[in-house]
């Protein structure tokens, strides 16, 4: 089944362009979104006020960056918690709240839980789930299916990058719905969205280059991960991919934090990896970025840099620079997080470990 791959996790993140175009088709004609799948929802979504997401581990990633592109889109407040928080801080929740879930395998008994606890509130629930029939799915008012395939690998990789697809189609079409979004804005946003497909492709292509430098940082004993905005999520996704797949202690964090605290942490050798935004980022976080950079190798960091192609600003300070195509910023995460599951899986290859079966781990964690 592995149809010739070295693993699961490796076939799973070369399907990846596959999981956002198959999620993606049939959703979208003549520049607007088209979600039957929201049958369940049609009378309630326009008096939505609120939006919160529930989740676990990647998918509560996938989650934040939802939240960045919705509230941008929807102009909708929205929170994110994990499910297994979410119950015992007594959300304020009503009939006008939509409270969305995600989850790959439809069956985490955290998220489960807090769908049940949402609906006994009496708000409305939408899962975004990657298993046909799965008992969130069920349980939920609607449910917009992520068409990634069947995900083996215990690391989520391809239902990830579908999960951010199916989120913004959510987005641009509450945006709709609610008039926040012009009809230019949301045909470039669709025009970035059907061209990630390609632009995945294109970043696969890095592979080998990642295995080496993966062999060469094999004995890693710490690696930090950075990112701003949209990139913080990809930075969590990063160090959490290392964490499991690795058995490497990894930190992401919001890069604007550093000062904050864990600078700190930064000693000769430690390496980094960055997150940076694009030049073009329309919130100029690309200058910021760099500066952080800049501080952290002054005190002798190791640079690994994600970058949009032809930035020219990382080069000087990088020790190593992964290139990324153009994209929209609310897109670019799409694209940055391959290189760093790339990285963690050639990681543990390197230490002989098993990719697809981490230890301690589960696929489907179905008790709380
Ligand atoms: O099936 P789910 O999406 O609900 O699973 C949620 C998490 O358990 C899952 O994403 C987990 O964090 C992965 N092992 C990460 O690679």
């Amino acid at each position: 089944e592995k149809g010739g791959w070295s693993s699961f996790m490796a076939k799973e993140i070369s399907e990846q362009p596959e999981a956002v175009a198959n999620t993606l088709r049939t959703r979208i004609h003549d520049d607007h979104v088209v979600l039957p799948d929201l049958a369940g929802l049609e009378d309630s979504l326009a008096g939505i006020d609120r939006i919160v997401i529930i989740a676990c581990g990647t998918a509560s990633y996938a989650g934040m960056l939802g939240k960045y592109a919705i509230e941008k889109w929807a102009r909708i407040p929205i929170e994110v918690q994990l499910s297994h928080e979410f119950r015992y801080s007594e959300p304020v929740l009503s009939p006008t709240t939509l409270v969305v879930s995600i989850s790959q395998s439809g069956e985490t008994m955290d998220t489960l839980m807090a769908v049940k606890y949402a609906i006994e509130a009496g708000a409305k629930t939408l899962s975004i789930c990657n298993t046909q029939g799965a008992t969130i799915a069920r349980e939920s008012d609607a449910v917009i299916y992520t068409h990634a395939g069947p995900e083996v690998a215990v690391a989520s990789t391809k239902a990830f990058v579908a999960q951010i697809a199916a989120l913004y189609l959510f987005g641009l079409h509450l945006a709709e719905v609610r008039g926040t979004l012009s009809a230019e804005a949301t045909k470039e946003a669709l025009g970035e969205l059907s061209s990630i497909p390609g632009k995945l492709e294109q970043v696969l292509l890095t592979k080998e280059r990642i295995q080496e430098l993966a062999k060469w940082m094999s004995d890693s004993r710490a690696v930090l991960f950075l990112g701003r905005h949209v990139g913080y999520p990809v930075a969590l996704e990063g160090a959490l991919k290392l964490k499991e797949l690795a058995y490497i202690h990894a930190e992401g964090f919001a890069a604007g934090e550093l000062k904050h605290g864990p600078i700190a942490l930064i000693e000769p050798g430690q390496p980094v990896f960055v997150v940076v935004p694009s030049p073009r980022d329309p919130n100029s976080l690309h200058a910021k970025v760099v500066s952080n950079i800049q501080e952290i190798r002054a005190r002798g960091a190791r640079i690994l840099a994600i970058a949009e192609q032809g930035d020219a600003a990382v080069l000087p300070f990088a020790d190593e620079v992964i290139p990324i195509p153009l994209a929209g910023a609310l897109f670019e995460p799409l694209l940055a997080v391959v290189p760093l599951q790339i990285f963690a899986m050639e990681l543990a290859t390197a230490k002989g470990l098993d990719v697809d079966q981490p230890r301690n781990l589960a696929k489907s964690v179905t008790v709380e």
